[in-house]
């Protein structure tokens, strides 16, 4: 089978000097320190609210106190912790600029020290929950060593019960190891991205009776048949007894469709006779309830709840198919990191990117490349319909037997955690892009099979004679034309990438081929059904290392930037969608008579769009009328336009107009100005509302147009911003415009009223946005 090494060389032959530098490195070996992991028990950061009255779950996020790197004694209780900084979770250890900084900055160990008083509780069992500490977390209550948790992707809990002081001051410490330690997946080797460091996901303390609910599946089964029922398995902890009941409900919000009650005998208890129920599709993702209630000698004492979706969703032979229905997958990879915090942004952040891909890119899958990622961006994926393969930490690199050790107890706790979301339609249970190992892959597949047997299970791979011990083979394939798919059931799971990075202020030639790139794989996936889609490399830049990317520690591979604003790529994307949703006719160039290629103008100039028919004027002229490219596109749904707009084109300069029209009809129409210049500043936030929890954020970007909105990609002024009221800018100020563009986001501070936010550019003047902040609900401890 192909070497790491023959993959480089194959991706170098076929096309581009940017490999070269990537994959050189070909080191032997597994690099594991081994060491017995402690196997803790996850449990996945509840949600509040979401579970009802009798069970108890206080959000810990604010009040933390961070004291940079850890020293010897800094989790005693009685460490002083006065000059450490008081922060709030999410947090990342180190905040950076955007691009152009030194990694190794985020790799050290910090200290994050919590005091909390927690009002006795008789007879209830007190847990704390982290949903993510990136990368490994050393957690101390009033100096009980609780012990380690390794891996920043999944969640864990440590119980507190018999170490709390009732009605005294507690100090909870955790020791966060940053560093890139081989003992933990993804690390042992170069990875070709960055994790950052720090407790990045939201913390709660959970309080519950002795014996409790500590996770649900609840499994649709036969979602289109007359047998339509939920099966619902609820894992309980803690000593049950034969006076433990259960009573399980499907909602659809308020109204009960069905309930059933029984033993804790570890047997599902299955919601039969639903009546009508909606399907979760991808047009009309339909959510319902699943609630479960355990009782003990008939008095309620716990209640856990999720939601689920109906659907059926497979490989097969012939595609992919949800309800029954034919679907080619239109996907893009997602890393989860952000410019200046890494990962540490909060729930809103985390579901924006969601609606960014599902109605910005009209994609309708995406991978959680390279592992588990927010609950918050999921629970958004479930909400727009957006499909998702979701797949464990890893990169190209296998360790030791106590490396694999933990990459199998990722798998079970990706699984445990998100096995409720509709959305996911496929278990990634490889490495990404790791050579087979029969024993270590016999093993994950086995653990999800167990776990789920509703979903099919998937690993990345780039090699194409491999031992399949999945259910579909998901492959990697950077060439083109691509290969033909070496199985039935086949996802192409990346394509492009580091073969072409493109950022939006290149020579325009490149970035339209970078569209384009993107547009003619696609073709060829859309041409048989053997090909069930295809996961674009990838969705927004990203921070990487070294010795990947451009030189700036960013790899430009995405189709739209580290700020997630598309590039032509992405508008490419966009194009694809109905026109019954949006319209969409976007060039894919500036209008520029001068230097673009030989003799001026553009001779192949790409218009994405989901017209059928474009008419293009120059200084009002009728000079053209264009048909989608058929012929080199045409299993696209919406084919790209490609037009001569060199010699006769330019001899009149003027002003470029395109009217779009569709069934003979004029639905949209853009205009390039013949004298293109910097014109106005646009100041666009996401949102204008938000929680006063020290939490909350939101984008805003920062555009600089033309007189009609148009981009203008080498625009590179600097934006000067100045904020007023409850909320502080995460990013860089003075911003200086890449491509024309960037962003910042607005977070909250822990108070109500309105922020304000005035950017200034030098020529283009001042714009203000408010944002309301509403009050937040105080934390109970
Ligand atoms: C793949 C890898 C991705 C990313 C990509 C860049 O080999 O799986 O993580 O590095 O290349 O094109």
């Amino acid at each position: 089978s192909q070497t790491r090494s023959q993959k480089t060389e194959w991706r170098y032959n076929s096309l581009v000097m940017d490999t070269f530098n990537r994959r050189g490195f070909l080191k032997a070996g597994a690099a594991g320190m081994g060491g017995a992991a402690a196997l803790l028990q996850a449990a996945a950061a509840q949600t509040p609210a979401s579970h009802g009255a009798l069970r108890h779950i206080l959000p810990m996020n604010r009040n933390w106190l961070f004291g940079g790197r850890a020293v010897p004694g800094c989790s005693a209780p009685d460490f002083d912790d006065a000059k450490f900084q008081r922060v709030t979770i999410p947090h990342s250890n180190k905040i950076f600029p955007w691009h152009s900084f030194d990694e190794k900055d985020f790799q050290f160990v910090s200290i994050y020290r919590r005091h909390f008083k927690l009002a006795p509780q008789p007879g209830r069992r007190v847990f704390v929950d982290f949903a993510g500490v990136m990368t490994a977390a050393t957690v101390t209550i009033n100096g009980h060593k609780l012990g380690e948790y390794r891996g920043g992707y999944t969640p864990f809990s440590f119980e507190l019960t018999p170490h709390l002081k009732p009605d005294a001051p507690n100090v909870l410490a955790v020791e966060v190891d940053s560093t890139e330690r081989p003992d933990i997946p993804p690390f042992g080797e170069n990875i070709d991205y960055l994790t950052f460091g720090g407790v990045y996901r939201e913390v709660a303390l959970r309080t519950v009776p002795p014996v409790f609910i500590e996770n649900l599946f609840a499994k649709p089964v036969d979602s289109l048949g007359d047998g339509r029922r939920v099966e619902v398995k609820c894992l309980l902890n803690g000593q049950a007894t034969p006076a433990h009941t259960l009573k399980v409900e499907l909602r659809d919000g308020a109204r009960v469709l069905s309930s059933v009650e029984g033993p804790v005998s570890g047997q599902p208890l299955t919601l039969s006779n639903l009546g009508a129920i909606d399907l979760w599709d991808l047009d009309h993702p339909k959510l319902y309830t699943v609630a479960a209630r355990l009782y003990q000698a008939g008095a309620p004492i716990d209640e856990y709840s999720t939601r689920i979706g109906f659907r059926e969703a497979r490989f097969t032979p012939q595609g992919f198919m949800l309800n029954g229905k034919h679907i080619k997958l239109r996907g893009l990879n997602r890393h989860q990191t952000f410019p200046y915090v890494g990962g540490a942004m909060p729930a809103r952040v985390q579901r924006r990117d969601a609606l960014i891909l599902k109605r910005e890119l009209k994609i309708n899958l995406v991978r959680t490349s390279h592992y588990p990622q927010s609950t918050h961006f999921l629970d958004a994926c479930d909400e727009a319909g957006l499909l998702v393969f979701e797949e464990i930490p890893g990169w190209q690199h296998i360790g030791d037997k106590a490396w694999q050790d933990l990459a199998v107890r990722n798998v079970d706790q990706m699984i445990r955690r998100d096995w409720n979301h509709p959305s996911i339609v496929l278990w990634g249970v490889r490495i990404n892009e790791s050579q087979d190992n029969h024993d270590f892959y016999t093993r994950t597949n086995a653990m999800a099979h167990e776990l789920d047997t509703s979903r099919q299970t998937g690993g990345v791979r780039y090699l194409y004679d491999t031992e399949l011990l999945e259910d579909v083979m998901t492959m990697n394939d950077f060439g083109f034309p691509l290969r033909p798919p070496n199985h039935p059931l086949y996802l192409n799971t990346e394509f492009n990438g580091h073969m072409f990075p493109t950022k939006r202020s290149d020579n325009v030639d490149r970035v339209m081929e970078h569209a384009l790139r993107h547009a003619r794989v696609h073709n060829q996936l859309a041409s048989a059904d053997g090909y069930a889609g295809g996961i674009g490399w990838c969705a927004f830049d990203y921070n990487t290392h070294a010795n990947f990317g451009s030189g700036d520690k960013i790899c430009y591979h995405g189709v739209s930037d580290i700020f997630r604003i598309p590039k032509p790529a992405g508008q490419f994307y966009r194009s694809q969608c109905d026109p019954a949703d949006e319209i969409v006719l976007e060039p894919c160039f500036n209008w520029s008579q001068g230097d673009q290629s030989e003799g001026g103008g553009i001779h192949h100039a790409a218009i994405v769009s989901n017209c059928d028919h474009l008419k293009i004027h120059v200084k009002g002229e009728l000079k053209a009328e264009v048909e989608p490219d058929r012929q080199h596109y045409g299993h696209l749904p919406h084919p790209p336009f490609l037009i001569d707009l060199a010699g006769e084109h330019l001899e009149d300069w003027g002003d470029l107009r395109i009217d779009g029209y569709i069934k003979g009809a004029k639905v949209i129409s853009k205009t390039l100005p013949g004298n293109d210049y910097d014109r106005q500043l646009h100041v666009e936030p996401d949102d204008t509302a938000l929680v006063g929890d020290g939490i909350d954020a939101t984008r805003v970007v920062l555009r600089v147009t033309n007189e009609y909105g148009g981009a203008r990609p080498f625009s590179t002024g600097a934006v000067t911003l100045r904020l007023e009221g409850p909320g502080e800018i995460v990013g860089e100020n003075p911003f200086s415009l890449a491509g024309g563009v960037g962003a910042v986001w607005v977070r909250s501070k822990e108070a109500a009223g309105v922020i304000r936010l005035h950017a200034r550019h030098q020529y283009l003047g001042e714009k203000t946005v408010e944002i309301r902040v509403t009050p937040a609900e105080a934390e109970q401890v």
